[in-house]
């Protein structure tokens, strides 16, 4: 597909197939987010493939989390952000979990945390081009100490989670933003 056709066509997907993606093409997908630019080139992530059991377990802990939080003084905290329980049962329909990990360096926040954006939007960028779905995931921040803990990451800083399967759903393109709003000549 041509690159523009790629992004113009990218979607974030939430249904998907429960039919298992190869591993050479998550290969492929973590091949392109190994080529990514990086903030000096410092190449700050790691990525984790869980799957089955592991991936659904995972998902439980942002559900048990979820739960609990609704009955403490989290609360607040979850109102604003109660996405989570939805995402999670995404988690657990697709077949295949990514785990972005930083490598942590506390010099280096902002342009780790850049650099793993570009990666992350490589992956869903060639998910698409491979005829994938791709959901982008923050929701695991909220348990990310449990999430490391569970997959013996512990030296690791856990950032972003990526769903990938096929797609058993099409959406349309959600809204943007005008480009004369988002773009100025000076
Ligand atoms: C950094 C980031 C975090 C996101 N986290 C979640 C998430 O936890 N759960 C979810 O369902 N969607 C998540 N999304 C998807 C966005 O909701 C989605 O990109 C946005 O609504 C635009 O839709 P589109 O991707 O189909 O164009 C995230 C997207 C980004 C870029």
């Amino acid at each position: 597909m041509e690159l523009s056709e790629v992004i113009k066509t990218r979607r974030s997907i939430r249904k998907f197939k429960s039919d298992d993606v190869a591993r050479e093409i998550i290969e492929d997908l973590i091949n392109s987010a190994r080529l990514a630019p990086s903030a000096k080139n410092r190449q700050p992530w790691e990525f984790l493939i869980v799957k089955e059991n592991i991936k659904n377990e995972i998902a439980d802990i942002m559900l048990e989390q979820e739960k609990k939080s609704k009955i403490s003084l989290e609360r607040k905290i979850y109102n604003a952000n109660s996405s989570v329980k939805t995402t999670a049962y995404i988690m657990k329909e697709a077949p295949v979990l990514i785990l972005v990990f930083r490598l942590k360096d506390d010099n280096w926040i902002i342009g780790d945390l850049l650099s793993i954006g570009a990666a992350i939007e490589h992956i869903c960028l060639r998910a698409t081009d491979l005829g994938l779905g791709s959901l982008w995931i923050r929701d695991i921040v909220y348990t990310r100490d449990k999430i490391t803990e569970f997959v013996n990451k512990d030296d690791k800083e856990l950032i972003s989670a990526i769903s990938i399967g096929y797609s058993n759903e099409s959406p349309k393109q959600r809204p943007r933003k005008q480009l004369t709003k988002v773009l100025e000549w000076y």
